[in-house]
Order: C-alpha cells, then sequence, then structure tokens
C-alpha cells in the first residue's frame, strides 16, 4: 500500500495486516478507485430524468403522474419524502417539490400528485401541458417528513389538508402493502367532498384494514351529508382517540391549516416534540403573516441589484427567489419552504423579512445570508447570488 497520511492514523498498520490475512483466504474488501462514488450517485443522484408513463385524473382539479426512470434506475426513498422537479416554462427556469404518493416498496415508478393552485405557474403547467411520454427532470428524493421507528410512536395521527395528503398516501400504501406493524388515523380535511384526493382507495383500505383509520372532514358539506363537517378539532381527535400520549401527530398541508391545528393539538396537551410538520411552501399572503410590518404594502415596489450589475424590480410581496426566477436568474433550490437552506443568497444592503420561525443557521445570520424561497424584500436590496 502507498505510504502516506494514512499511516499517522491510529490502527492503520493493524487494518493493513488484517486486509493481507483476508486476501490469502481469497477475501478481498478493497474496491474500485471511484467506485463508492458511483454507488452514492446511484443512491443520491444529482438530477434524475424521469418520463410521465401514466396520467390519472384523481379528482376534478387533481392528477397523478406515474413517472419512470429514463435510465431503468430510481433511488429508494422513505414514504412521506418528496422530489423537486425542475422546469422550464415559457422563459422562466424554476422548481417545485411535490410528495411522491406511492409507496415506497414500489420501485418501478415514483407517483406525485397534482393539485391545481388557483393562478399558479407548475400545478397548472403539470395539469394542461404535460403528458404520457414528457420527460420530466428531478432531484433525488428528499426531505425528513418520514416515521422513525426510534423516535416515533406506532400510532400515527395524521392530519392531511387539501393535496397534502400525498405523504400519508405513500405511508399508508406502504403499512399495508408491506403489513407493517404501525397504525395510523387519518383525518383529512377538505373543503367539499368533490375534493377528497384518494377518497375511494382510502375507504376501500380502511375498511379492509384494522390498521387504517380513515376520517374525511369535509368543511362546507351538501345539505343532509352524514360524515364530520366544519375543520379538524381537538375535540374531533378527543372523541376519535383515548391515550394521546402514546401517539405521535404529522401534519401536511396548507399554512391556514397549521395555523389552526396546531393550537387545537397544543390545547390537547401534545408536547411540541410530538408534532411533526411538513413544509408546505411559502406563506400564500405574507402580509398577513404575524410580524409583518403593517406600514409595507405587498404591492410595494423596491429595487433589487444583482450580483453588482443586474438591477430589477420586486415586491414586497413575493419571495426573493420569485422576483429572480422571473427576471430569469436561477438560484438552486428544493424544499422552497426556508427550511433545506439550498437556495441561501448574501444580502449586502437592505432589509428582508423572514416568517418567524424560518430556520437560518446562526453564522448565515452574521453573515447576511437569507433563504430567498422566503425573503421578502421590505426596502431597496444589493443581493449576492
Ligand atoms: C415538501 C412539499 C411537498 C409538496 N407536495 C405537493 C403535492 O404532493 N401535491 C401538490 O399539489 N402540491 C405539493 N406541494 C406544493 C407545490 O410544491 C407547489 O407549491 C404547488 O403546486 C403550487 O405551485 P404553483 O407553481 O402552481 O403556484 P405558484 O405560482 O408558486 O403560486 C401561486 C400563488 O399560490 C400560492 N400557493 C402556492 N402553493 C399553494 C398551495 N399549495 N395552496 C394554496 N396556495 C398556494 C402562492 O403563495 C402564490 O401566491 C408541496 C410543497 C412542498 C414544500
Ligand atoms: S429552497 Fe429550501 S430553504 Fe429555500
Amino acid at each position: 500500500m502507498k505510504k502516506g497520511i494514512f499511516q499517522e492514523f491510529e490502527g492503520y498498520s493493524k487494518i493493513v495486516e488484517e486486509i493481507e490475512a483476508s486476501r490469502r483466504y481469497g477475501i478481498d474488501y478493497s474496491v474500485d478507485k471511484d467506485s463508492p462514488e458511483q454507488y452514492i450517485n446511484l443512491l443520491h443522484p444529482p438530477r434524475l430524468e424521469l418520463r410521465v408513463s401514466d396520467i390519472i385524473q384523481e379528482t376534478p382539479s387533481a392528477k397523478t403522474l406515474r413517472l419512470v426512470s429514463t435510465n431503468q434506475y430510481l433511488p429508494p426513498f422513505q414514504a412521506g419524502q418528496y422530489i423537486g422537479l425542475f422546469l422550464e416554462i415559457g422563459k422562466i427556469r424554476t422548481t417545485r417539490p411535490y410528495s411522491i404518493s406511492s409507496a415506497p416498496n414500489q420501485t418501478g415508478y415514483y407517483d406525485i400528485t397534482v393539485r391545481r393552485v388557483e393562478g399558479g405557474l407548475v400545478s397548472n403547467y403539470l395539469l394542461d401541458d404535460v403528458e404520457s411520454g414528457h420527460i420530466l427532470q428531478s432531484s433525488g428524493p428528499a426531505g425528513n417528513f418520514y416515521f422513525n421507528p426510534l423516535f416515533h410512536k406506532k400510532t400515527m395521527v395524521c392530519l392531511a389538508g387539501g393535496s397534502g395528503i400525498t405523504p400519508f398516501m405513500s405511508m399508508i400504501r406502504e403499512v399495508v402493502e408491506c403489513g407493517l406493524d404501525r397504525n395510523i388515523y387519518l383525518f383529512y380535511g377538505n373543503k367539499d367532498l368533490d375534493d377528497i384526493i384518494f377518497h375511494e382507495t382510502l375507504k376501500a383500505i380502511s375498511e379492509r384494514s384494522e390498521n387504517i383509520h380513515y376520517l374525511p372532514v369535509i368543511e362546507n358539506p351538501a345539505e343532509g351529508y352524514q360524515g364530520h363537517s366544519g375543520l379538524i378539532t381537538g375535540s374531533l381527535i378527543r372523541e376519535t382517540l383515548d391515550h394521546l400520549e402514546d401517539k405521535t401527530f404529522y401534519l401536511c398541508g396548507p399554512q391556514e391549516m397549521y395555523e389552526f391545528c396546531i393550537p387545537e393539538l397544543e390545547k390537547l396537551g401534545i408536547p411540541k416534540r410530538k408534532i411533526r410538520k411538513e413544509a408546505y411552501g411559502p406563506p400564500a399572503r405574507i402580509s398577513d403573516y404575524p410580524g409583518w410590518p403593517q406600514e409595507i404594502k405587498a404591492e410595494d415596489l423596491f429595487t433589487i441589484k444583482v450580483d453588482g450589475h443586474k438591477t430589477l424590480k420586486g415586491s414586497a410581496g413575493e419571495p426573493l427567489m420569485v422576483t429572480l426566477e422571473q427576471a430569469g436568474i436561477v438560484v438552486p433550490s428544493l424544499c422552497r419552504s426556508g427550511e433545506c437552506s439550498i437556495c441561501r443568497v448574501k444580502i449586502l444592503s437592505g432589509k428582508v423579512f423572514q416568517p418567524p420561525g424560518t430556520l437560518v443557521r446562526k453564522s448565515d445570520n452574521q453573515f447576511g445570508y437569507v433563504h430567498s424561497c422566503v425573503s421578502y424584500p421590505l426596502e431597496d436590496l444589493e443581493v449576492l447570488i
């Protein structure tokens, strides 16, 4: 073996002896140069090329896109994780995260289930312009919204709103298809019955599996509706479940659902550490967010100087990243919710609003870095990308 820095490590000569002894018995632990990198790239590829193999209309406003790999290999994922799609729509290059709704034991494809957002750039593109055979680029699976047997109770209480059902669908499918020893209570809120994604599938699963309990909650039901109506309240949870202390709570849905449901859970005495919440994009109306300076209107325009030369206008109510993308400037991004840190940019001058609770590292704060996906200009800015 070549002489070098390794010889400085404690135990080096012992390891060399063991490798040589193994070789004498025909066992060779050495690996080809670069082969670990190949395995790492297979498991954590920087980019995947995916072909849309099928499109399933789930509700009038939601479709499932079934995605297969163009090179035969899809990295494994944990039920609850998402992929980030990289897209070019018109002149805009952007990304959006979508949770995988198929089960992780199904290794041939990823399903993503997309619901239309009124006026939304990507959801409308995926629902109206993408057809079978279309090629999409994505990140590998990411995110940490999944069951961890070391820390989480085996009874999961899942609170979903609208398209927030998708990570739970993956978890439920895995529990049923793999016969896992886990119980899931799913409270699923929607505005009306037609909005419920996977309603028939969930009903059928809960009828034949004693571990899965499905409780749809309809905000504005038609007259005569027999099921639960209104919002997912603490009292509904309390009526349905005994022994709240031996359960972990998972939430996925729009910001308004978190604002309502988390205090409801806290009133039931559920400690914060037992409440897990998936990131679900930037707040819909940042100027209504607690802490927003009242003197600034969402439509106020500011000048943003980028990398010392390009100057553009951005409104206070739009995340900095969106303003940059609209001007053709790409900032790497994945979660678009202030969690993954990939989109950090440095603010050289000027002030931005970041929603309270945004996870910014201490050193980033110290050196002026912000998450551009959840930073909103409050003054003229100078930015370094
Ligand atoms: C981890 C993660 C997983 C996600 N998984 C899914 C999924 O499985 N299925 C799915 O349909 N979406 C999912 N989303 C949301 C998705 O990434 C997009 O935000 C959504 O499709 C809207 O994008 P858009 O380009 O159409 O709207 P944009 O053009 O980005 O937004 C238009 C306007 O709508 C608001 N808005 C954005 N998203 C929403 C929303 N979800 N509800 C209401 N208003 C919104 C924006 O604040 C903006 O004002 C997920 C988000 C995250 C962070
Ligand atoms: S894209 Fe993840 S923090 Fe901004």
